[in-house]
């Protein structure tokens, strides 16, 4: 089955058609053209992602990305139409859906809506089999996913393929966001995470004294919820009673805040480990990306759930991505579990309402 995907929740306009092949048991997937644009530029200005902006350039840039990855593909003849219906910004999900459901009619073929996190999921999940594609096999159930990006921070356990349950949440803000305002807070711009990142490697590697240590909010508590809006308030009061800021100083604030960060991903994932037996912990979202908190979970697995499988996202697949739309839309196809019905978009949707 060839798919055309298309994905435009937030900053990225990215297009791509696949070739599938399989069953959630063992699938294959060929990447035949791949096109993406990142606006993060563009929203830098503003320190976040600028709604209106974003909606203007996924409809500037969408048939350009389809015609470049049309391209690239050869132009096959193709099965579906896959689209992000949410979760994500309401008037940039309208564009990619718009643009699907024309497609969809103009090449005659079906038009399916997908669950943006269940598309950070399922990339976690595959391995790569080349520079154009990636294997599935079914993961050891259940599956618990940590879920971590600009917009998201959840963790959910999946008992079986498409049948999520929650066992956490953010009460506030998402950790990609908490990076992100805490970035604007020390003078970097968006996207801040991989900016604090940076400064806290540096920081790190010269030995900065711990004296600076912010809290691990809810992390007695005996839930697997998150919150990071106060870690965030903690950074903002530190830093007004610091006055004048030398670089060596934000870099030590920065890996001060991504320390308590990190520790607070680590301690809800160990407990909704122990809680839910998990087989496979599979972690997903931009926020994967980080090193630090990749190593951190790392660690957690080797030293006290070695049974447990530790599955990350191959190459750049934590990115938004229209690839792992294709898969995720395959997958729910090749089980007969598409979304089919009226695609809307669904700014707020959750993963657990499927
Ligand atoms: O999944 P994603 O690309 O977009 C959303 O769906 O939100 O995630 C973007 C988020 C941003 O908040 C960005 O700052 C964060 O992921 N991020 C990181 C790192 N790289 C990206 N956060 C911490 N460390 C990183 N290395
Ligand atoms: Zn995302």
């Amino acid at each position: 089955m060839k798919i055309l995907a298309i994905e435009t929740s937030c900053d990225e306009t990215a297009v791509a058609v696949l070739e599938c092949q399989g069953t959630t048991e063992s699938a294959t997937f060929t990447i035949l053209g791949n096109a993406l644009f990142s606006q993060a530029a563009l929203h830098a200005p503003y320190g976040g992602v600028y709604p209106t902006l974003a909606k203007r350039e996924h409809q500037k840039n969408l048939p350009l990305l389809f015609d470049r990855a049309l391209a690239e593909a050869g132009n096959p003849r193709l099965d579906l139409v896959a689209v992000t219906q949410g979760p994500g910004l309401e008037p940039a999900l309208w564009q990619g859906i718009e643009f699907a459901k024309a497609k969809a009619t103009e090449l005659d073929v079906p038009v399916v809506g997908v669950d943006h996190m269940e598309g950070h999921v399922v990339s976690g999940l595959v391995y790569p089999t080349s520079d154009v594609g990636y294997g599935l096999d079914s993961p050891a159930f259940p599956v618990l996913a940590l879920l971590i990006s600009g917009g998201h921070t959840e963790l959910v356990l999946m008992k079986e393929w498409f049948a999520y349950t929650l066992v956490g949440r953010t009460k506030d803000d998402a950790v990609g966001e908490a990076f992100d305002k805490v970035a604007r807070l020390i003078g970097l711009e968006y996207p801040g995470g991989p900016k604090v990142e940076a400064h806290a490697a540096a920081s790190k590697s010269r030995g900065s004294p711990h004296n600076i240590v912010f809290p691990r909010p809810l992390s007695h508590e005996p839930t697997c919820d998150f919150s990071f809006s106060g870690l965030k308030t903690a950074v903002l009061y530190k830093l007004r009673s610091m006055g004048e800021l030398s670089l060596d100083d934000r870099e030590h604030i920065a890996e001060a805040f991504q320390d308590a960060a990190r520790d607070v991903l680590v301690m809800k994932t160990r407990r909704a480990l122990t809680e839910t037996g998990a087989k496979t912990l599979v972690v997903g979202g931009g926020v994967s990306a980080s090193r630090e908190i990749r190593r951190a979970l790392t660690a957690l697995i080797e030293e006290e759930f070695p049974s447990v499988v530790l599955a990350y996202p191959p190459g750049t697949l934590h990115l938004d991505n229209a690839i792992m739309i294709g898969m995720a839309a395959y997958l729910r196809e090749s089980a007969h579990q598409s979304a089919r019905a009226e695609i809307s978009a669904r700014g707020s949707q959750s993963i657990t309402d499927l």
